[in-house]
């Protein structure tokens, strides 16, 4: 079944759910976040198809929540048939989903999750999430056949800047199913020729299934756990630091690109002002609209406690007048340390 896409002043009508109407800023258009980071112009309205649906977890009783992501927790990956989606998806943009039956406005606002895969070939788009709520629990309830509305690719994504050289090492840094996004950004670098090293974190073993995905992605894979069950026993950014501590700098690596929880991306910002690393991260903030109208996901400060940890000496670009930067227009993805983001 081809799956049905709506065009610009369906999307915004729809998106806005009360916000308003707005036409995003093209590609490479100036912002708070920095500039030249992936993002497509125009986001669709789709009606997907699910393809594939997977609930994995590590075992035991537990409470849904943001309790993180020890026993109990849920963790699904969802498989769209999303043509113009996978064509047109960036590492680190996301998808805004909506989590309620067609009869139903409730839950009334889309949730967003980040692009995990994108496979043009196949047509296909892939989310990884852990279920925390009710838009959350009611999407790992879906079943293939079903459709779901999604808009998207929305927010500014990682950029692979043209200094990198082929064969130069990049760093992907996870915490928990914050982890999503970094599948299809281990793709591109590989395309790019670049060597991508994924570092993940997680309480246990079971969760962490984007092991093997950023395995297949083509990643070198290094697992932090903190039961021991899996890599180094500890957080990831600790093994992170004894990794970068045993490197010597001429032939380190040359990006950190990190998404997660706040403390764990606070700590990588420490490391990439120790290590002299450029570093962009991906925020995470409630959102409404998704498309810069409602105000709704302001991070200005959030990114300059992480822009001071990691030593931003750079002054910041200006603000859209009176507004802080918003995870969902001026990120997802913002640059800690200095300005280098032209994409390869
Ligand atoms: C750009 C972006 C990309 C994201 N990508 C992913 C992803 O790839 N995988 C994934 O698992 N999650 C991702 N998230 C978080 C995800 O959107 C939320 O977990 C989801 O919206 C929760 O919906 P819910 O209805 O299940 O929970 P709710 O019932 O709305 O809330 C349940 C609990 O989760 C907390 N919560 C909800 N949303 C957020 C949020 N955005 N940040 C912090 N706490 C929140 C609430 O405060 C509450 O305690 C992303 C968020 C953003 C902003
Ligand atoms: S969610 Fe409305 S401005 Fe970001």
């Amino acid at each position: 079944m081809k799956p049905r896409v709506r065009r610009e002043a369906e999307v915004a009508e729809a998106a806005g759910e009360g916000g308003r109407k707005v036409r995003p800023k093209a590609r490479g258009a100036e912002s708070a976040g920095g500039a030249g980071q992936a993002r497509s112009c125009e986001p669709l309205l789709v009606e997907a198809e699910l393809r594939a649906s997977r609930v994995e977890g590590a075992a035991g009783e537990g409470e849904e929540g943001r309790a993180g992501d020890g026993p109990g927790v849920r963790l699904v990956t969802l498989t769209l048939a999303a043509p113009e989606l996978a064509r047109r998806a960036e590492p680190g943009q996301f998808l805004l989903v909506r989590t309620a039956l067609a009869s139903s406005l409730d839950p009334l606002l889309r949730r967003p999750f980040s692009v995990c895969d994108a496979d043009p070939e196949r047509g296909e788009v892939r989310i990884h999430f852990q279920v925390v709520g009710r838009g959350t629990a009611f999407l790992a309830e879906r079943r293939p056949g079903e459709r779901l509305d999604v808009l998207g690719p929305l927010g500014r994504g990682f950029s692979l800047p043209r200094w990198l050289r082929p064969g130069e090492e990049v760093l992907l840094v996870g915490g928990g199913a914050g982890a999503a996004p970094l599948p299809l950004l281990a793709l591109r670098a590989r395309a790019a020729g670049l060597r991508p090293v994924a570092f993940l974190g997680a309480a246990t073993l079971q969760a962490l299934p984007l092991a093997e995905v950023l395995r297949a992605a083509g990643a070198e894979v290094h697992l932090a756990t903190l039961d021991g069950s899996a890599g180094r026993r500890g957080t990831v950014v600790e093994a992170l630091e004894a990794w970068l501590a045993g490197r010597a700098p001429a032939t380190g690596p040359r990006l950190l690109s990190a998404c997660g929880p706040r403390g764990m991306l606070l700590a990588v910002a420490r490391l990439a002002r120790r290590f002299n690393l450029p570093c962009q991260v991906s925020l995470e903030e409630r959102m409404a609209c998704g498309l810069g109208a409602c105000l709704g996901c302001h991070c200005g400060q959030q990114l300059a406690e992480l822009r001071a940890a990691a030593g931003w000496e750079e002054k910041p670009a200006p603000e859209p007048a009176g507004v802080g930067p918003r995870v969902c227009a001026d990120g997802p993805v913002f640059w800690l340390r200095g300005g280098e983001e032209e994409s390869v």
